[in-house]
Parts: C-alpha cells; structure tokens; sequence
C-alpha cells in the first residue's frame, strides 16, 4: 500500500524540543501546572511531540482539491476502509484508471499511472499522518459515530497537497473524548445510547474511553 517515510529529521527536530535545559525545566514546570489546572493530568505527564503541519512531497501530485473538491468525489470512493475497518486506505491503481483510462490521457503524470498500472506497480505514496505503534486507532468507531474527516484532517477537499492539520497527540485524543472538543452532533448520536451526556450535569464526562488500555494494547 503506502509507503513509510516520515521525515525522519522532521520528527527528531520536534522531539529535540521537549527535551529540558535549565529555563525548559522552568517553563515546563509552569506549562505543567497549566495543563494540571485544565484537568490534563495524562497530558502533563506524558508531554508528546506531533507532527503537525507536515507535508510532504507525492511522488505524483495527486490534488484533493481537484479531485473531492472541484469534482467532488466522495473520500469514501477512494479511501473505502474508513466505514469498516481500522484503516482508511489508499486506494490502487486501478481505482484511478476508471476515470484516468479516458481522462487526460495526454498528461505525463497520468502516463506513469498507466506505465505503473500496467507494470502492477503500486505508486510509493509517502504517509502524511501515521501514530506510534504502540496506539490504537480505529478509523471505524469514529466515522459510526458521525466524527466528519474534517474534524481530524481539517478541509483536505480544499488542498493541493495534504498536510496534517491537527496535533494528533495523545492530549489532543484526549480532550475529545473527555467531551471538552465533541463536536455537537457526535454528542447528539451517543446520547441516543446513553442519554447522560446531554444531561447538563453531566457535562465534560467522558464521550469515549478514556482507559489507557482503549487506546494501548
Ligand atoms: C472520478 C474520476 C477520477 C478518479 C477516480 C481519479 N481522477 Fe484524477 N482527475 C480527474 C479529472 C476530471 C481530472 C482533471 C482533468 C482535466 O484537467 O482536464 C483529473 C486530474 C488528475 C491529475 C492532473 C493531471 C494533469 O497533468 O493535469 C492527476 C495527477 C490525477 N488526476 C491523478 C489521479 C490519481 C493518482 C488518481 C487515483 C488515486 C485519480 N486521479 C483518480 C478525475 C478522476
Ligand atoms: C480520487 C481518489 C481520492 C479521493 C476522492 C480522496 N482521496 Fe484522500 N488520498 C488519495 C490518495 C491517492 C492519497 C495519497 C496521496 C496523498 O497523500 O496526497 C490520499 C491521501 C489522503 C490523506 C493522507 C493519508 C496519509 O498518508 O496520512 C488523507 C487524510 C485523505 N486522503 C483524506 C481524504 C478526505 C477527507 C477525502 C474527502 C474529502 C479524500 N481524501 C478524498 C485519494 C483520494
Ligand atoms: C477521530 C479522528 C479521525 C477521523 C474522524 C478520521 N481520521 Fe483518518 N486518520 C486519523 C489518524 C489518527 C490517522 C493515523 C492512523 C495511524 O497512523 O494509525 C489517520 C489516517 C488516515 C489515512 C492514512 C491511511 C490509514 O488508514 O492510516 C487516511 C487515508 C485517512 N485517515 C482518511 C480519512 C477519511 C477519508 C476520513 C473520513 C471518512 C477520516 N480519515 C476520518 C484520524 C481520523
Ligand atoms: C473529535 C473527537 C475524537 C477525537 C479527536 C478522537 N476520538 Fe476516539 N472516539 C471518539 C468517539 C465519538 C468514539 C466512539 C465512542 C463510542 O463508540 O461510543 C471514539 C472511540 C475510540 C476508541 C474505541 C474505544 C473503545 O471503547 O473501544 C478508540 C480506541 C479511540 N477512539 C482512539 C482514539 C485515538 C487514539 C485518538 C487520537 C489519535 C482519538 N480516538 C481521537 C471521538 C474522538
Ligand atoms: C484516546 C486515546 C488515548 C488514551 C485513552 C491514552 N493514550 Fe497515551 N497516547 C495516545 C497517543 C495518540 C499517543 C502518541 C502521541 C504522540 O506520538 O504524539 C500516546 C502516547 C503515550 C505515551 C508516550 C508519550 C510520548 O511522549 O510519546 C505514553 C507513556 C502514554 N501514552 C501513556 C498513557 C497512559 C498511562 C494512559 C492512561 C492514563 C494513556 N496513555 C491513555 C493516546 C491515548
């Protein structure tokens, strides 16, 4: 499927940068006391670097924009794990041949895809967004519950290129599923199976589990 190669210097750069001097030990302390005062316990002890911006460069330069933007294919057509499976997937060659066979035939990049096609050689797509291995995360559960694409890949049908919009940290996890960032309609959706969470009282109880063993196993 899609190829690994995450930037390796990127992801060390970021990293570097949560690795305390004298002043950093301070302005963690301090940071820390912030992130405790806001109920984020699990986040201060487990301070997380992310990947957050990255974009990097496609072996063709495939346009979200053009493609679920402009000529508004649906993400599920080409990404048809999301609905039922743990990953969204990548979709093959041969998802692009069922326009690109007729579509602008005449460009160079269409003409790799079909050289590649006809090769059964996969294009080596580089990974925008990918978690440690040692998280658990189930594309399913999420989209079931109404949690849009945008919501954690921003407007991708708006982008030349994609890049990863969002923290993507276990913090950034955590806040919604606590019920502190739910977007409203997810609420509405499992309040139909545990009407609690529309209960005022009830408010910025967890939506989702917040068991480390959910998300680490
Ligand atoms: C539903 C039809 C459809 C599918 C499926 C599709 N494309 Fe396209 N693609 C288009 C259309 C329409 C254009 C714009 C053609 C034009 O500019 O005249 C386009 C343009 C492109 C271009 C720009 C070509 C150029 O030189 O301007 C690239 C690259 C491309 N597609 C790659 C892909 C890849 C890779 C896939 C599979 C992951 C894919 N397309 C799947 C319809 C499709
Ligand atoms: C015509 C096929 C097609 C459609 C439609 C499409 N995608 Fe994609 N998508 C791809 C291909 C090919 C890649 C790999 C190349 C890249 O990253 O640009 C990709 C990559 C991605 C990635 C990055 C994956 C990674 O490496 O982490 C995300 C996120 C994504 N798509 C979301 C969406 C969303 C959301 C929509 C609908 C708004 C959508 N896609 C519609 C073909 C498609
Ligand atoms: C709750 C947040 C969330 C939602 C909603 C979500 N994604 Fe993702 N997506 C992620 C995360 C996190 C990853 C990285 C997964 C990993 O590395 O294991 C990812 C990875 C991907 C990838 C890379 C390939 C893969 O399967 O890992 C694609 C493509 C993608 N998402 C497309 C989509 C599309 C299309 C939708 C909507 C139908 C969607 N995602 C909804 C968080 C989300
Ligand atoms: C925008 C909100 C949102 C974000 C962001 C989000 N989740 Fe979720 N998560 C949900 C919802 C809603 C459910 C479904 C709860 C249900 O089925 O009742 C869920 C369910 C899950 C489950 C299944 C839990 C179980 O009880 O088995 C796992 C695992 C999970 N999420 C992991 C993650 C990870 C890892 C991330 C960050 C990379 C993440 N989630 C980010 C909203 C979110
Ligand atoms: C909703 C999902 C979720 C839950 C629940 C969760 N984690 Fe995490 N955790 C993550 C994600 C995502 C990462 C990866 C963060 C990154 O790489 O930026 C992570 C990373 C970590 C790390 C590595 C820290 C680092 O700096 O990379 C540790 C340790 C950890 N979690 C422990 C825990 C413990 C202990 C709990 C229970 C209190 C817990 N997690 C609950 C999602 C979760």
């Amino acid at each position: 499927m899609s190829s690994v190669n995450k930037g390796d210097s990127t992801v060390a750069n970021h990293r570097k940068s949560f690795r305390p001097n004298s002043e950093g030990k301070v302005l963690l302390v301090i940071l820390g006391v912030l992130v405790a005062l806001g109920g984020g316990i699990a986040t201060l002890m487990y301070p997380s670097a992310s990947n957050q911006g990255y974009a990097p460069d496609q072996p063709i330069p495939f346009s979200h924009k053009l493609h679920a933007g402009q000529y508004k294919v649906a993400c599920t057509y080409c990404h048809t794990g999301v609905e039922k499976s743990k990953h969204a997937t990548i979709p093959s060659l041969n998802v692009c041949m069922n326009c690109h066979s007729v579509v602008k035939t005449d460009s160079p990049y269409i003409k790799k895809i079909r050289e590649s096609f006809a090769a059964g050689k996969p294009v080596e797509w580089v990974r925008v967004h990918e978690l440690p291995d040692f998280v658990y995360f189930p594309h399913k559960r999420h989209v079931a519950k109404g949690v849009a694409c945008q919501t954690c890949h921003g407007e991708v049908q708006t982008m030349d290129k994609v890049y990863q919009a969002t923290p993507m940290n276990m913090g950034w996890c955590m806040e919604c599923h606590r019920g502190k960032t739910t977007p409203r309609n997810v609420v509405a959706e499992i309040s139909k199976i545990n009407p609690h969470v529309n209960d005022p009282s009830y408010r910025h109880k967890p939506i989702a589990s917040v068991q480390c063993a959910a998300c680490h196993h």
